[in-house]
């Protein structure tokens, strides 16, 4: 990493909302509060979606709503942040059967309507261009949901990305594969490189929201909201952007 790409805290921060929940349910439940009411004022809206098991709650949360109060997907755009390389959609560990499961095959989204990166184009570079086009073509994203690494990573990009980064593969840090591996059989399985959309397309978006849940996230968010803005904390680069909401719970906001 050179020198001059590292910002640090020479530069003018945004004020960030942060919503403080009880637990991890009333986490799920604002978050979702907050995207139904954007679907209603924008329905043809474009959503950044993460995966993970932070969004899970909220996935469930609108799927909930749809059956029960019929908000509908049709006219709504996805784009997602990430997906493993190496992992065929089909594979049921890859990110798109995640999304097919927690919420896609739950709701009445057009399933052309939805984007994920390819893990397993022949050639990856031309596979982030793309992704990149799309997301552009699509006028950029309206609402972007995040969720936090331990180690400050948004998207899959780790503790050293530039800020200037567009979709790319990298490689994940032994912290994040350990991190992911609950949702495999062993670590040997998880995936070792990833694409993911870049800093830059993230800060593009219009607005975003950051979810957090759990202690494990408290250092993450204890450095994103007090420290310097820096490369090392990807999630950081957020106090640059003047339209984030940080929606977590006690135990992620226990040093805040
Ligand atoms: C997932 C993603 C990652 C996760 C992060 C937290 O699409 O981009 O940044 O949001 O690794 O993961 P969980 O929610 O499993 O703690």
């Amino acid at each position: 990493m050179n020198k001059q790409s590292t910002l640090t805290k020479k530069v003018n921060t945004m004020q960030i909302k942060i919503i403080r929940c009880k637990d991890y349910d009333e986490m799920s439940k604002k978050a979702a509060q907050k995207i139904i009411s954007s679907i209603e004022k924008k329905p043809n809206i474009v959503l950044g979606l993460a995966t993970g098991s932070t969004p899970i709650g909220l996935y469930k949360e609108l799927i909930q709503d749809h059956k029960l109060h019929g908000t509908s997907y049709k006219h709504v755009y996805t784009v997602n942040l990430d997906e493993y390389v190496g992992l065929a959609p089909e594979d049921k560990n890859s990110y798109f059967s995640f999304m097919k499961k927690q919420l896609f095959d739950k709701i009445d989204i057009n399933l052309t309507h939805t984007n994920i990166p390819n893990g397993i184009a022949p050639d990856l570079e031309e596979e982030s261009k793309r992704y990149n086009q799309l997301i552009e073509s699509l006028g950029g994203v309206d609402l972007q949901i995040l969720g936090i690494g331990q180690n400050g990573h948004i998207g899959f990009n780790e503790p050293g990305t530039p800020f200037t980064s567009t979709t790319h593969t990298i490689q994940l840090t032994e912290s994040t594969r350990t991190a992911n591996a609950s949702h495999f059989n062993s670590l040997d399985e998880v995936p070792t490189y990833a694409i993911t959309m870049g800093v830059q397309n993230i800060m593009s978006s219009k607005e975003i929201l950051l979810l957090a849940s759990g202690s494990s996230k408290a250092k993450a968010l204890q450095q994103l909201i007090n420290g310097e803005v820096t490369e090392e904390l990807p999630a950081s680069v957020l106090r640059l952007h003047d339209n984030v909401t940080i929606i977590a719970d006690e135990e992620a906001l226990k040093y805040i």
